[in-house]
């Protein structure tokens, strides 16, 4: 973004804020997830919560929802948001809870402690979030919040009502961009909407993001500008590398790439990501496409571990070339 265009952002108010659903109701797709919550809440018996999934679809947004439902107004005293990676350990945690436990009440049963990134704790430090969540569970419920739920000690999850949120459908995210679009008198055209819905892949963050920052300019929110202000590489692009690879030109293959990573400053980790979401859209035959995505795999898992991206994408594009179509 430009001076110019962050110093307009700053003066408008944030998307993602402003259209952040206040009720479940209006928390889009998930709804067999919103329909369990809101049985809950009509029983006014919550019981521990952990909420698994990708970011961006709306895992925080049904945490303050339920709030907002039991406590109407009063919902801000009662609802106590901490982020496990930035409270420097389980003491910290332990620490606050306690005080928010024990302060008054305003006549409700029990408070709500919402935990956001409960994955990024040790298993010592989710054994004694354990202990915790059982002193408390009076006056307290806990919702837990995280990515992979493989990450939560068993005896936590055995606590837990578990939720599972998917990625949003792309029918979801488009619905929404139009809504917003339409609120905010924001002209896009067709493909804008497109690109918007495949950058997001089932994130709503990322799409509303997008079209905030798309819209700065003041122009149409066009194809052009989606994929530039959020630096996604065109499916296109990244299908004809993968197809030069495929039929053997290894160096045309590597130079696409490398025109991605260091004149469109693409990330590494998202051009596998994409290669990922769309290797079923591009004409390949069943035997390439298992190929390619068994490299994708590889390529992820080393890059997670600390490989360099530019190596891990070239060595995936030279095993394509050397193995070919068939
Ligand atoms: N299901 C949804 N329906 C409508 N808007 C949504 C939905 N999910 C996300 N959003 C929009 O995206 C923003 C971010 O969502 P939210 O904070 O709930 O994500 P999250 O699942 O908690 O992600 P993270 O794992 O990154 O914390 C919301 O403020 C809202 O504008
Ligand atoms: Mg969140």
């Amino acid at each position: 973004m430009s001076e110019a265009e962050s110093a307009r952002a700053g003066r408008q108010e944030v998307w993602i804020e402003k259209y952040r659903p206040q009720t479940l109701e209006d928390i889009a797709g998930h709804e067999a997830i919103v329909e369990r919550l809101g049985s809950y809440v009509s029983r006014n018996d919550l019981s521990h919560m952990l909420f698994a999934g990708p970011a961006g679809v709306g895992k925080t947004t049904a945490a303050t929802a339920i709030a907002r439902e039991l406590y109407g107004e009063d919902w801000e005293e009662n609802f106590l948001e901490l982020n496990a990676s930035d409270e420097r350990g389980i003491d910290v945690v332990r620490d606050r809870v306690k005080s928010f436990a024990r302060t008054s009440f305003g006549g409700y049963d029990y408070r709500i402690i919402f935990l956001d990134e409960a994955d990024a704790l040790t298993a010592d430090a989710q054994s004694a979030l354990r202990r915790t969540m059982e002193q408390f569970s009076n006056n307290v419920r806990f919702i837990l919040s995280c990515n992979y739920s493989s990450q939560i000690i068993d005896p936590i999850q055995s606590r837990c009502a578990v939720f599972r949120f998917s990625p949003l459908a792309d029918e979801a995210v488009e619905a929404q961009i139009r809504q917003i679009a339409q609120e905010e008198v924001i002209d896009v055209t067709e493909d804008g909407i497109e690109a918007l819905v495949y950058v997001a892949g089932g994130d709503m963050r990322k799409a509303i993001n997008g079209l905030q920052a798309a819209s700065m300019s003041g122009d149409t929110v066009n194809e052009e500008a989606v994929f530039e202000i959020t630096s996604t590489a065109r499916p296109e692009d990244i299908r004809e590398m993968v197809d030069l690879a495929l039929d053997g030109d290894f160096t045309a293959a590597r130079s696409r790439l490398d025109t991605l990573l260091t004149e469109e400053g693409i990330a590494g980790g998202d051009i596998i990501d994409q290669l990922h979401r769309t290797v079923w859209e591009f004409d390949l035959s069943d035997a390439a496409a298992v190929r390619v995505l068994d490299r994708v795999g590889e390529a992820d898992y080393r890059i997670t571990e600390g490989a360099s991206e530019r190596i891990q994408l070239e060595a995936l594009l030279a095993s394509l070339a050397l193995d070919g179509r068939d």
